[in-house]
């Protein structure tokens, strides 16, 4: 019996597909539409401290090998997306979920998250240090400095399960200076990775979103490998109790078999999302069982992060 069935700390879920924050998650809607999906979660629309509009349209285009987007981190808020994990946590047989947050500034985020740390909501935070897309506020993760402060902070009153979203890097001492960070720290995941910031897409001589003159985050098939690397990267990395979960370039059975073979023990799906709806966990659910089926894998576990090398000589 072949089972996509995972766990990130403590928490199980029935499958390991689900969307990718910016996607299907800004409305309790379009959430519920993929709580009733084969989905084995949700993660809401990164939520700050106040509402935001986000970034003037077009902001958001599709393209043949992905899209680009520039939001500008648009929601209702927190304590919407808070409200309702909440409300929905207290369902019997109800998923886990993750809740999306980052503060525009250390201090909200400070406050958001002393905020959840008061209330009942008992499940999964991905705090969110690498949206590219905010006019005037960097990528935190590729502030190492500022990164293990903001840790450092949040650790110190903050109790509960929490993980982050990483922006994809892009070297190896990076990647050992970023694992060297987090390994400190009791995340219960890394989500590798956040769209490529700061693309340029063109049509004819012209960009194709209004923000920041064109400049946007790129996701889809162009960003796999590099999601793919900084997935095995982390896992090579990080010890055994933070969990990856791998997000960029999944659009079939195939794309989330790779990211499991390289160490992810869930897989989130964007751009694919947004342009198939939710009926896509099903397709890709059963590509990746046929997969699995295919190899003799029974469980995830039978193939996760057993990436073969080429030997040398
Ligand atoms: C956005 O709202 O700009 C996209 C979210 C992100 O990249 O973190």
């Amino acid at each position: 019996m072949v089972s996509t069935a995972t766990q990130i700390a403590t928490f199980t879920f029935d499958n390991c597909l689900m969307n990718a924050a910016g996607v299907y998650c800004m409305t309790k809607e379009e959430l519920l539409a993929i709580d009733a999906s084969l989905a084995g979660s949700f993660v809401t629309k990164t939520g700050t401290l106040e509402a935001r509009s986000g970034n003037p349209e077009p902001r958001y285009k599709a393209t043949k090998l992905g899209s680009i987007n520039s939001m500008g981190l648009p929601n209702h808020g927190f304590a919407y997306y808070l409200d309702f994990v909440t409300e929905l946590q207290q369902k019997p047989n109800s998923k886990q979920h993750f809740l999306s947050l980052v503060g525009l500034s250390p201090e909200d985020t400070h406050t958001i998250l002393k905020t959840v740390q008061q209330s009942d909501y008992q499940g999964l935070v991905e705090l969110n240090l690498s949206c590219p897309n905010v006019p005037g506020k960097p990528q935190i993760a590729y502030d190492f400095e500022a990164t293990d402060l903001i840790l450092k902070e949040i650790f110190q009153y903050y109790t509960k399960p929490l993980g982050i979203k990483l922006p994809p890097y892009f070297d190896m001492v990076h990647f050992d200076q970023a694992a060297a960070i987090f390994n400190q720290y009791p995340l219960s995941f890394v989500n590798c990775v956040n769209s490529i910031g700061n693309g340029l897409v063109l049509d004819d001589e012209q960009v194709v979103i209004k923000p920041k003159n064109g400049f946007g985050g790129i996701g889809g098939a162009y960003i796999k490998p590099t999601a793919l690397a900084n997935v095995h990267a982390f896992y090579q990395r990080l010890k055994p109790s933070i969990a990856i979960i791998g997000t960029g370039g999944v659009a079939s059975g195939r794309d989330a078999f790779e990211h499991i073979l390289c160490g992810a023990s869930m897989v989130q799906i964007g751009t694919a999302l947004q342009q198939e709806g939710p009926e896509i966990f099903q397709r890709i659910t059963t590509e990746l069982k046929a997969i699995m089926s295919e190899k003799g894998y029974e469980t995830l576990a039978d193939f996760r992060g057993k990436l073969h090398y080429l030997s040398c000589g």
